[in-house]
């Protein structure tokens, strides 16, 4: 590939060359702190809530891009050349591709004065490698588990044969906690900013006569020749980071910020021997303890603790990554689920859609769609961890039975309301979680609602966690429109979709089929509690809302989307624009809706109409001007966003009603025209290694162009299509299903799967070559009937055997 490649026995990503497209980044931190981290060493970190808990300044869409970060200058003072430990923000000219284009320079072979990088960005970590004129500098970021901290440890090693007098400065911008206030309040954060050093150690001590409770460290294992920590110091006068001028002087002024911008920078010296190597090794935290602080700072200035850290990581991640191991004839997709389709769900499941390089951190917190839905099919990862993120969540929907849209992860609030589908989400995360640990006591527990008033103490309005899902869907049978649908509210899943009129009777089809397919939920889970009358109630209420579906929303050769407050359909044959969505037509089959004709006619419908090769468009045609009874999804250019680009979430729901429906090579080749890794990077641009959230459709002039890479619901859903629905390994409330739907031509497949305690090792064979169908099933060599392996007790492991035909 022409930016990098897949290391697959490390489980890396290598990039070879530091410009990428956009920044290719990397998550470090999987629990409370979190590092964003660039393949320029750019990014942020924030504690907790990258809102109010921020602690590195980050200047989205900058010039360049991607400024503000870890940098790290190394210095020869001996010729006062200078350079970047990441390329970023001094950038050198680098060694490109060698003219045998499917080769690259590694970093031995690097050209003698080129600047030779490579990245590895791997699971919890970075290391990024730079040979410079004979000094190679090798710096591996990463945040200890259960540490509020991230460790930066640099290798520097002298390849030249003469001895080398190296100044090495480190520099970070500290943010002032506020990360709005931040970039907005200049006549009063350029005033709050205050830091100390002791020793080796920096502080950002800013707003600590506010909230003396918390502040950042940022130490240095070796003594310090000199510091910085005001901005204006580092740089000189109209100074900017790519030739700071403490680094061109290689004097640090020692300056001390109180006002204006407070930033840390060490100052280093080291005379290195033509063979030698040293190691500097840097700690970035949070704390609200100088004692801790200083401890840790000490504790992991010794290369052998940094390094046992480092171990545990990886230990924690195979671990991990070894509850879902798959082996298919196709590499990308083995190597998409068992590594970074896992890290991805891992990475939205913490972070929502809160902060990446394109959700700034401020405005979004916990969404409660997006976090229902990011649970999903990633339970076995961490079950206790969806427990509580699922009664965060049910503690925040009303006692009507809505939910708040989002709250925020720091006070766990809520704010936003109004949507139609939110609190519907619920009711499928909460099955996931009891379908994958069979804990049905979890539909007992009591959870409070949010009361929405001051005052009134959530306590006293608690309810059930299957009450809470009754609620739900009481909520959407009840507030129903002219045809009988759920009223749209100001959107539905598709946010752009705002088809607010003076009537207030806008009607979603989407909403109604995902509340046909939750009552059927809340109906099994009413049978798994023994409430008989229930479970017949839900049932009923299920076939009643499908068949009004049936009767108003059928278009003749798939479902229509909407109707818009003057009751006119959207999605349908009967508009010049926007005649066809996708949403509808994959939540016909998983709400369980359409009968086999009309299922496999609006499937047909998607192909002719939407599927591309990058992906199925979100709805064709794009709308070519504003439509106000559409909103805000008729504002974006033609093949952008929820206006006619491959929104790459949704795309898993054409798979899955592919796979309903037994068509395996058809959802097999929708997988795969979404999946990153073989796509040209000239093209997707965004990371090969995660899903985005949109690619741009066909109506833009740059089909194919990936953005909004990381927090997505892509990267759920994706894992749920493959794993649950292609591969067909599906928790259900009754034991795991084996139901692949394959390619034809798979000969076979094996999955190893931990589930409820007990690792299966599953083999599928193929030999007649079909799709779907397990005619043959076997538990630990012993025949029996049907597909679902039930509960075993006592045992660790089980061989489970599958025969299609
Ligand atoms: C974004 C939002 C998600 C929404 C989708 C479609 O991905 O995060 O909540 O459902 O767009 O509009
Ligand atoms: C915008 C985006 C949409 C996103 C929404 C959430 O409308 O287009 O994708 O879901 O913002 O705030």
């Amino acid at each position: 590939m022409k930016y990098g490649y897949f290391d697959k026995e490390k489980k890396e990503y290598v990039i070879t060359r530091p410009d990428t497209p956009l920044p290719w980044i990397n998550y470090l931190g999987s629990q409370e702190y979190c590092a964003l981290m660039s393949n320029t060493a750019g990014g942020y970190s924030f504690y907790k809530d990258p809102k109010e808990r921020r602690l590195l300044r980050y200047r989205y869409n900058s010039i360049p891009y991607d400024r503000g970060g870890r940098y790290l200058y190394i210095r020869d003072n001996k010729t006062s050349e200078f350079w970047s430990a990441s390329w970023q923000p001094v950038q050198k000219p680098f060694a490109k591709y060698s003219d045998d284009s499917s080769k690259l320079f590694s970093v031995q072979e690097g050209k003698k004065d080129d600047y030779v990088y490579e990245c590895r960005h791997g699971l919890g970590y970075t290391t990024i490698t730079a040979t410079y004129k004979g000094i190679q500098t090798k710096t591996t970021y990463f945040v200890p588990l259960d540490q509020n901290c991230e460790i930066w440890m640099m290798e520097i090693k002298n390849q030249s044969l003469q001895e080398r007098q190296l100044g090495i400065f480190s520099f970070v911008e500290f943010c002032l906690w506020d990360a709005l206030n931040d970039m907005t309040d200049y006549q009063y954060n350029l005033n709050i900013g205050e830091t100390e050093v002791e020793g080796q150690v920096i502080y950002n001590m800013s707003r600590y006569r506010v909230e003396k409770s918390y502040f950042a460290y940022f130490s240095a294992s070796q003594p310090l020749a000199g510091f910085d920590t005001q901005r204006e110091d580092f740089l000189g006068r109209y100074g900017d980071l790519s030739g700071p001028r403490a680094v061109v002087e290689n004097k640090s002024n020692n300056s001390i910020a109180c006002g204006w911008a407070p930033v840390g920078s060490h100052n280093i010296q080291l005379s290195l021997k033509s063979g030698e190597t040293k190691t500097v090794i840097f700690v970035l935290g949070y704390s609200e303890d100088k004692k801790e602080a200083k401890a840790l700072s000490a504790k992991y200035s010794k290369k052998e603790e940094a390094e046992k850290e480092l171990r545990g990581l990886n230990k924690a991640w195979e671990e991990n990554l070894g509850k879902l191991e798959v082996r298919t004839p196709d590499e990308d997709l083995n190597m998409m689920l068992n590594v970074w389709n896992q890290y991805q769900c891992r990475t939205t499941f913490n972070w929502s859609r809160s902060a990446s390089y394109y959700e700034s951190g401020i405005g979004r917190g916990m969404g409660f769609r997006d976090s229902n839905q990011d649970t999903m099919g990633f339970v076995y990862q961490i079950p206790e961890g969806v427990k509580q993120r699922l009664i965060d969540l049910a503690s925040t929907q009303f006692e009507e039975g809505d939910a708040y849209h989002q709250y925020s992860p720091l006070t766990k609030k809520g704010n936003g309301r109004g949507y139609s589908d939110d609190h519907l989400w619920l009711v499928y995360s909460v099955a996931a979680y009891i379908k994958e640990t069979g804990d049905i006591k979890f539909l007992l527990q009591k959870v409070p609602y949010d009361t929405g008033k001051k005052g009134l103490r959530q306590a006293q309005a608690k309810g059930t966690m299957f009450e809470h899902l009754v609620r739900a869907v009481n909520y959407s049978l009840k507030h129903a429109g002219p045809h009988g649908l759920p009223l749209a509210g100001f959107a539905d899943w598709n946010d752009c979709l705002n088809m607010i009129g003076p009537k207030k009777q806008a009607e979603t089809v989407m909403v109604a089929q995902m509340l046909a397919g939750a009552l059927l939920e809340v109906s099994r889970m009413a049978a798994l509690l023994k409430k008989k009358a229930d479970s017949i109630k839900y049932a009923k209420l299920h076939k009643k809302v499908k068949d009004k579906i049936n009767a108003v929303a059928w278009d003749g050769k798939w479902y229509v989307r909407a109707f818009d407050d003057n009751k006119k359909p959207v999605g349908s044959k009967k508009n010049t624009e926007g005649k066809i969505f996708l949403e509808t037509q994959g939540w016909a089959l998983m709400g369980g809706v359409a009968d086999k004709d009309r299922a496999l006619q609006c499937l047909d419908s998607v192909k002719d109409i939407l599927a591309t090769e990058h992906g199925i468009l979100i709805l064709q045609p794009s709308f070519s001007k504003f439509y106000h009874q559409l909103g805000s999804i008729s504002i974006y250019p033609p093949g952008l966003k929820e206006n006619g680009a491959i929104f790459c979430h949704p795309n898993p729901w054409i798979v899955i009603a592919e796979c309903i429906m037994g068509r395996g090579d058809r959802a097999f080749e929708y997988y795969k025209s979404v999946l990153p890794p073989s796509k040209d990077p000239d093209v997707r641009k965004i990371e090969p290694y995660v899903y985005c959230q949109m690619i741009a459709g066909k109506d833009h002039k740059d089909f194919g162009e990936g953005k909004n890479a990381w927090l997505t619901g892509s990267a759920c859903w994706n894992f749920i299509a493959v794993s649950q629905w292609i591969l067909g390994i599906r928790p259900e409330y009754d034991g795991l299903m084996i139901d692949p739907c394959i390619p034809s031509s798979w000969d076979g497949f094996e999955v190893k799967r931990t589930f409820r305690g007990c690792d299966y090792n599953i083999t599928v064979n193929n030999p007649n070559h079909v799709s779907k169908g397990v005619k043959r099933f076997l538990i630990d060599g012993k025949e029996i009937k049907g597909n679902i392996v039930p509960p075993i007790k006592g045992k660790k492991t089980v061989k489970v055997e599958a025969e299609l035909g």
